[in-house]
Parts: structure tokens; sequence; C-alpha cells
């Protein structure tokens, strides 16, 4: 299985989870292929946040928002997602069906600026706060890049490390699995506390 189809596995996920009007948040907006999924299945009645630092990512999610319909559904903000709890008003926390995170790099932009260990496991921390019970977050973690090692296992520890009475974790391989390649972490918020 390829890296893109880590994705497919995140996309399906969160398809079987999120219904329309509901709240979702990309982490990583990156090219936007994450915040076009959200927003298609949220629709007009919901809402997604959707994160980046780099402008151009979120110029390119706003056009591919833009393409389909959705750019009313998406809200775009040029933040670190170590902000999330400060972008996601406070009226929607405990109430967030999914959020996605896809780490690493810009596919197509400066390989250099990736997401980080320290920021990253912030983010998660938060994210899982304002997740909703039954809410589903979504990592696809990138060990074969320069930091990505790093990154990567400080996100399988911190999953690990979760209480299993208040979340259910899966991890799902790439086919072929070697120590570099791609996977899934999937964290579901069974019990809010
Ligand atoms: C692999 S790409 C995301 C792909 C995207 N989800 C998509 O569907 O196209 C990773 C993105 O994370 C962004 N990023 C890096 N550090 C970040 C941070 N602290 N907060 C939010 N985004 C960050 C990068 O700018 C990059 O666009």
């Amino acid at each position: 299985m390829s890296a893109i189809k880590v994705t497919e596995v995140a996309h399906s996920l969160v398809s079987g989870r999120l219904q329309a009007g509901d709240i979702a948040v990309d982490a990583t907006a990156g090219n936007g292929h994450d915040t076009l999924l959200l927003a298609r299945i949220v629709g007009k009645t919901g809402e997604v946040f959707a994160l980046d630092v780099q402008a151009c990512a979120l110029a390119t999610t706003g056009s591919r928002l833009k393409e389909h319909g959705l750019d009313q559904v998406g809200k775009l903000y040029q933040r670190g997602h170590e902000d999330l709890a400060e972008v996601v008003p406070g009226c929607h926390h405990g109430r967030v069906s999914a959020v996605m995170f896809n780490l690493g790099y810009l596919p197509g932009g400066d390989k250099s600026l990736i997401t980080r260990e320290q920021t990253t496991i912030v983010a998660l921390q938060q994210a899982l706060e304002i997740l909703s019970k039954g809410g589903l977050c979504t990592v696809v973690c990138y060990p074969g890049h320069e930091g990505g090692a790093r990154e990567a296992a400080a996100v399988a520890r911190f999953v690990k490390e979760l209480d299993p009475g208040s979340y259910r974790c899966q991890r799902h391989d790439s086919e072929h699995c070697l120590n570099h390649s791609p996977f899934l972490l999937a964290i579901e918020k069974v019990c809010p506390g």
C-alpha cells in the first residue's frame, strides 16, 4: 500500500463517522484534499476549520473548495495547529466530530517546512479535548523524511499512552510495511473527560 492508500483509509474512516451538519477540523490543510472531503460531507449546514502555517497551502485549499462550491463551508486559518483550541470557538469544544492530521511537508512545496514533534503533540492534545463523544481523530505519519521518524515515534507513543477507557485506538500500516512506510493512527473518543 502506498502513502496515498493510507490517506484513503483515513478518508474512509472519516466518511463512515461524519455527517451533514457536523463540525470538523483539518489540522494540516496542505493542498486541501482532506478539507474538501470534510466540507463535502458536512455540507452547507456544517463547518470545517482548516489550519496551515503556509499561505500558499491555504490558497490552494481555498481554490479547491471554491471549485466545488464549498468555500462558504471551509474557514481557513494561517495558524499552527498548536493553536487549534483557540481557532475553534469555545462553543464548539466537545462538539467536533472529526479532526484530520496529515503530517510532514507540503507535496510540491518546501520540503524543509515540516510538522514538528513538539507542536504536533500539543495539537493532538487539543484535538482530543475538542472532539465529541464518538468523534474521530486521524493522524497520517510519515517516518521516511528527515525529522519524520522522530515525530512518528512521538505520535505513536502519545497514542499508546492514552487512557483506553477514554480512547479506542487503531493503527493501520502500509502493505509491505517497512520501517519508513507511512502509517495511520485513528483515535476514537469513547468517553469524554
Ligand atoms: C502532508 S501536508 C498536508 C496535506 C493535506 N492534508 C492535503 O489533503 O493535501 C502537511 C502540511 O502541514 C503543514 N504544517 C506544517 N507545520 C504545521 C503546523 N504547525 N500547523 C499546521 N500545519 C502545519 C505544512 O505547511 C503542510 O502544508
